[in-house]
């Protein structure tokens, strides 16, 4: 069976809200520095570009792909498909995701970079589930807080698909067999 879209949940507008509040937020709270952006592949490369976008500082732009084990137990492990491009050492780190859910992509994720030494890491989200968290995280920035439903669009996907929608839908299963 099928999906389709249920329901809108973000639309355009305020999605280009949030990414200029929290683009204004960045500038002000990292003023005279550069800082390191870190696009968590794939899901927060539209994100990234529209906040990128917002942010009046000095800046280098860097991706990462990455999937957590999400086994029985989590091992605090974090398997690296891509890694960065530069040395994060000295420099102020914000990871930017499109979703915390559970909390163990991001908690693993920000534990490895922090052995590699930032003078500061913080992260940042376009979307928050905080009803599924399995490990407390700390979140720097938030764009929205959403219930606990299967978003897609903006880079958020469904087995790869309707990352190029451009507002966030809620989808249902299509009762027509095709
Ligand atoms: P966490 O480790 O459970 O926090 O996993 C976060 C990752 O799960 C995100 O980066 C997304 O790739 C995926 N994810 C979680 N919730 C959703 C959703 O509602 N729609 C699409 N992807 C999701």
């Amino acid at each position: 069976m099928g999906k389709v879209v249920d329901h809108l949940l973000v639309s355009k507008e305020e999605i280009e809200e949030f990414c200029e509040r929290i683009g204004k937020q960045i500038t002000a709270d990292y003023a005279g520095h550069e800082i390191y952006l870190i696009c968590v592949l794939k899901g927060s490369f539209m994100f990234l570009a529209d906040l990128a976008r917002h942010i009046d500082l000095p800046c280098m732009i860097d991706f990462m792909a990455v999937s957590s084990y999400k086994g029985e137990k989590s091992t605090g492990v974090v398997k690296i498909h891509k890694d960065l491009d530069y040395d994060i050492s000295g420099k102020n780190v914000i990871i930017v995701e499109d979703i915390v859910d559970t909390g163990l992509t991001l908690s693993h994720l920000k534990n490895m970079l922090t052995t590699r030494n930032p003078a500061s890491i913080r992260i940042c989200t376009a979307f928050d589930k905080p009803s599924r968290r399995l490990t407390p995280i700390h979140i720097d920035y938030i764009g929205k807080e959403i219930p606990d439903e299967f978003i897609v669009g903006y880079g958020l996907d469904l087995d790869g698909r309707y990352r190029n929608l451009s507002e966030v839908v809620v989808l249902r299963d299509d009762d027509v067999e095709n």
